[in-house]
């Protein structure tokens, strides 16, 4: 933090007082400076899923979640979103300013020509089965990156380190693209220098060497602050593993249903719904207790208030299915009536839950053809570099240390052993 720290906090606990300092960002919340407290008190915070605490310090995204509000080095991501490109965001996020034309020329360059991956990676592939998820192949896949580029995994390189991320992002796409051919049984295709970044991961997935292909490229979703997959990066980027190895457990965590899995999920979601008659049903399990039933691709730990991505994405959504000729698609109407009744329904006010990006993501990506097993790896295309730009920041970090949080111990205290006999 650059802000000097003036204030302090002091936290009583019986007759003791101890004193800890307030640090200051840019924007947002101040944090309290708990580093000394157990060699002070002896005692941890205990915060689980870490609704209270700042893990780190960042300079990447900001994001205000009572406001609305997500912006990537200060640019607000509609902003973006509406006037440049996925790779403009990209050299953003990664160098933290907004690219010069010659600046972007050679940044486009440099991806568009490193997006072919070492030929014997394909032979990965073929010991996956066939109906394998992509993305337990792309964890597979991208960690074995590490086992190919040799030449840039020393973390306390930055030359190498850029490489290295240069190469996620150029690579990670063509990865993807393999992962979903292979589901199909469809041969390879390899990427085109000739075509733009989007439009090069759109033809990887749908060309065949058969026919012309006619392409509509989409891209959104780069970073998103310190979130579960984000974090993973970082936990396991700061033991110094490599950078490839890092990117594949940010995958891994992505998976799941509450995070980047939620868009799969909310498309699924839907289907089980069938129709808008019933939605009515459907709510009433949702706010049933006993039920365990959760609307999916709605609600967030952070965004207490419209999610400014889920607004990109349903204008996004509608441009798509106009344009892949989907506008009349049955599970847009049920999508559509779900979130209207979703928003003025007192268990969902009264919570503050809103749609997500997930909840317009998943009918997008199903009008432009990709399975509903693809959408969470579209997910990680996207992020990926998110995921490598904090990375890199958390290396270049002199405060950078091991990540180790404690707990609250609350199981058996110490006991003798006892032998096999004597146990009943
Ligand atoms: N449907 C129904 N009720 C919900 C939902 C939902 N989607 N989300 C939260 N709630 C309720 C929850 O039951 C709880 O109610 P109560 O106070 O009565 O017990 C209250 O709202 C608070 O929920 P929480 O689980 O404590 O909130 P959280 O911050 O831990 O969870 C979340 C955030 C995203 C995991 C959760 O909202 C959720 O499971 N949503 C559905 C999955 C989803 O769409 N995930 C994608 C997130 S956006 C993409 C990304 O960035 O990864």
């Amino acid at each position: 933090m650059d802000a000097p720290n003036t204030k302090t906090a002091t936290l009583t606990v019986g007759n003791k007082t101890y004193d800890f300092p307030i640090q200051s960002g840019t924007v947002g919340p101040d944090v309290i400076d708990i580093a000394k407290l157990y060699a002070q008190s002896g005692m941890f915070t205990y915060d689980p899923g870490f609704t209270s605490t700042a893990s780190c310090q960042s300079k990447i995204t900001y994001i205000d979640g009572d406001a609305g509000v997500l912006e990537y080095r200060g640019y607000p991501i509609e902003q973006l979103a509406e006037n440049g490109d996925f790779l403009e965001t990209c050299y953003l996020l990664l160098y933290g300013e907004l690219p010069t034309a010659a600046q972007k020329k050679d940044f486009d360059y440099r991806v568009i020509h490193h997006t072919m991956i070492h030929e014997q990676m394909a032979r990965f592939f073929q010991g996956f089965r066939r109906d394998a998820h992509p993305m337990a192949v792309m964890v597979g896949c991208v960690g074995a990156l590490a086992a190919f580029y040799h030449d840039s995994t020393d973390i306390n390189d930055p030359q190498q380190r850029m490489i290295a991320s240069m190469r996620m992002i150029a690579k990670v796409p063509t990865l993807a693209a393999m992962a979903y051919k292979y589901t199909i049984g469809q041969p390879f295709v390899y990427p085109k220098n000739s075509l733009s970044f989007a439009e090069n991961f759109l033809h990887m997935c749908f060309a065949v060497p058969c026919e012309e292909y006619k392409i509509n490229p989409v891209m959104a979703d780069a970073d998103h602050e310190q979130n579960a997959s984000t974090s993973t990066v970082r936990i396991a980027g700061s033991s110094g593993a490599n950078p490839f190895a890092c990117i594949a457990a940010g995958i891994a965590c992505l998976w799941g249903p509450a995070h980047g899995g939620a868009n799969e999920a909310a498309l699924n979601m839907l289907y089980g719904i069938g129709k808008v008659e019933n939605i009515p049903d459907f709510i009433r399990k949702v706010k049933d207790k006993n039920s365990e039933v959760r609307l999916m691709g709605f609600g967030h730990r952070v965004y207490k208030n419209y999610d400014p991505r889920a607004k990109i994405m349903q204008k996004m959504c509608h441009a798509v299915l106009k344009e892949t000729g989907h506008g009349d698609d049955p599970m847009l109407k049920v999508a559509l009536e779900l979130e209207k009744i979703a928003l003025h329904d007192e268990y969902f006010i009264s919570r503050k839950l809103y749609p997500n990006v997930d909840f317009y993501s998943g009918i997008t990506l199903k009008a432009m053809g990709f399975p509903t097993s693809m959408f969470t790896v579209l997910f990680a295309v996207a992020r990926t570099v998110g995921w490598i730009s904090q990375w890199s920041e958390m290396i270049e970090d002199p405060q950078q240390k091991i990540g180790r949080p404690r707990q609250l111990y609350t199981g058996v205290t110490s006991r003798e052993y006892v032998p096999m006999d004597k146990r009943k």
